[in-house]
């Protein structure tokens, strides 16, 4: 305002001539914006670096220690932050592998952003991790924990086992390589789980196996040392919420035969097969006491209440598959859950508006199919919100479940869905091998009563198997019913 003043006096005190004086006038006024420009330009240079100082200072305040550990092979590293709301402390192993540096960060990097992205006031995130060191492979298990006050805690575990010779990440699938083994393993860990204090409710509810697929995120989490290979399960996996984590030790000597080495690994694999065949012939063999009292255990229920299962069907709708899935769903008499994804409700309308007609269950399955525990609250919310919206204009009704896309979810997701959220035991992997056998045969091997089955009805595939898959599970004595007629169900049996 100032300087406004001073060019107009100037202007009209220093000019008489009428026409030069109105073009004096253009250029001060040219000269007075060209001024404010730049004077708002400086305010808003300063105040932008301003924030990015803020902003450094609060990661600055990140507190870092690095200590050497009795290894050569990893130092200790804890990193720390706290604030009113706040806080975190993070320790990980600092190794001598570039690779497993990387990995390690990433996925620390991963669970911090999360939490800080959904905290509540007053919580806090702690991860630490395991140590375990065979000869040539060490094996880290990070654990993450979060509290909400003095209320909640969650545990996640994930691990990283490394060969150190190699420089290699190694899978289930590099110490137990065949599913014969697997499946040995698996009775192991079945019967082990069925003990122990953490799962055995929950076994005892559900009528749970493991599933053998070495993708299963179950069996990710495993450690390795000379006597002994840990499997780590989180929260809800095999134990009911609430009820903490499981964790299964199997002794090397109980799968000495079936355990292949990293050293192992070159020999021809024939005839450690055929021995692995034979030894685990006499290992279920050994198994049957168990395996009679569940047999008749099931006949019991059999004869005194129905079987019941819930197929689902996940990503869609669209115009072709989904179609030809009603109208063997209606063949049938039989009703199903539909996880709908928001923008599929979005481009296909009258589809979800059928499949509500026809009197199965919607379920919400989020707007884009993200993976929501890498999302801000706000997005999360935004995702669930998005697709509640779509499929309520569509149909007249709002979905009564929610399934998180990958089954990735938390608490606090959970919590902002505010939804039943529904994941499935029996997974036909229908969407990997597009291929109709499969799918049939996935659901005969691994269908029990209560069970859910999870399908996509987006692969004209799917629709091929599911005919002779439900006239299939219905000699088996099943009924098909939705979700959340599912849970009734369970929740009346178990009472
Ligand atoms: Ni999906």
């Amino acid at each position: 305002m100032v300087g406004l003043n001073y060019y107009c006096s100037k202007g009209v005190f220093q000019l008489n001539h009428k026409s030069s004086m109105k073009r004096k006038m253009i250029i001060d006024i040219s000269l007075i914006c060209l001024f404010l420009s730049l004077i708002a330009f400086i305010y808003l240079y300063i105040s932008s670096t301003h924030k990015k100082e803020l902003e450094n200072a609060s990661a600055s305040k990140d507190h870092l220690i690095i200590k050497e550990t009795e290894d050569t092979f990893y130092k200790h590293a804890e990193l720390s932050y706290k604030t009113d709301d706040l806080s975190y402390k993070i320790q990980y192993p600092k190794t001598s592998s570039k690779k497993l540096n990387t990995d390690i960060q990433k996925a620390i990097n991963n669970m911090k952003q999360t939490y800080i992205d959904t905290h509540s006031k007053d919580s806090s995130l702690s991860i630490d991790y395991d140590v375990y060191k065979n000869e040539k492979t060490y094996s880290f298990v990070l654990s993450q924990k979060v509290k909400e006050g003095i209320v909640f805690t969650e545990k996640n575990f994930l691990n990283f086992t490394f060969d150190t010779e190699n420089d290699v990440n190694l899978s289930l699938k590099d110490i137990i390589p065949t599913n014969k083994e697997l499946k040995y393993a698996q009775l192991l860990i079945n019967k082990k789980l069925q003990q122990q204090d953490a799962s055995k409710k929950y076994f005892k509810e559900q009528h749970k196996e493991l599933q053998i697929d070495t993708d299963s995120r179950h069996f990710n989490n495993f450690a390795l040392d000379q006597q002994r290979i840990i499997f780590y399960f989180n929260t809800g996996d095999f134990t009911r919420p609430y009820n903490g984590t499981a964790k299964v030790i199997i002794e090397r000597t109980e799968l000495n035969q079936v355990l292949a080495t990293a050293t192992k690994k070159e020999q021809p694999i024939k005839k450690t097969t055929a021995i692995v065949a034979k030894k685990s012939n006499t290992a279920s063999k050994k198994e049957q006491p168990i395996k009679k009292g569940t047999a008749t255990a099931a006949k019991k229920t059999a004869t005194k209440k129905q079987k019941v299962v819930a197929l689902t069907f996940d990503d869609g709708p669209n115009t072709t598959s989904t179609v030809k899935i009603l109208s063997i769903l209606k063949k049938h008499n039989a009703k199903a859950t539909f996880f709908i994804v928001g923008n599929q409700a979005k481009a296909n309308p009258s589809i979800v508006k059928k499949i509500a007609a026809e009197q199965h269950e919607l379920g919400n399955h989020t707007f884009a199919h993200p993976d929501l525990k890498n999302l801000s609250t706000k997005n999360i919310q935004l995702q669930i919100s998005s697709t509640n919206k779509y499929i309520k204009a569509a149909s007249g009704q709002n979905p009564t479940v929610f399934r998180p896309p990958y089954g990735s979810t938390n608490a606090s997701i959970n919590k902002i869905a505010q939804l039943p959220a529904v994941l499935w035991d029996v997974d036909t992997l229908d969407w990997q091998h597009r291929n109709p056998n499969k799918t049939f045969n996935n659901i005969k091997k691994n269908t029990r009563n209560h069970s859910i089955i999870l399908m996509h009805d987006i692969h004209m595939t799917t629709a091929d198997a599911l005919d002779r898959s439900m006239t299939y599970l219905e000699k088996q004595g099943y009924s098909f019913v939705t979700v959340s007629q599912l849970r009734k169900i369970k929740a009346a049996s178990s009472k």
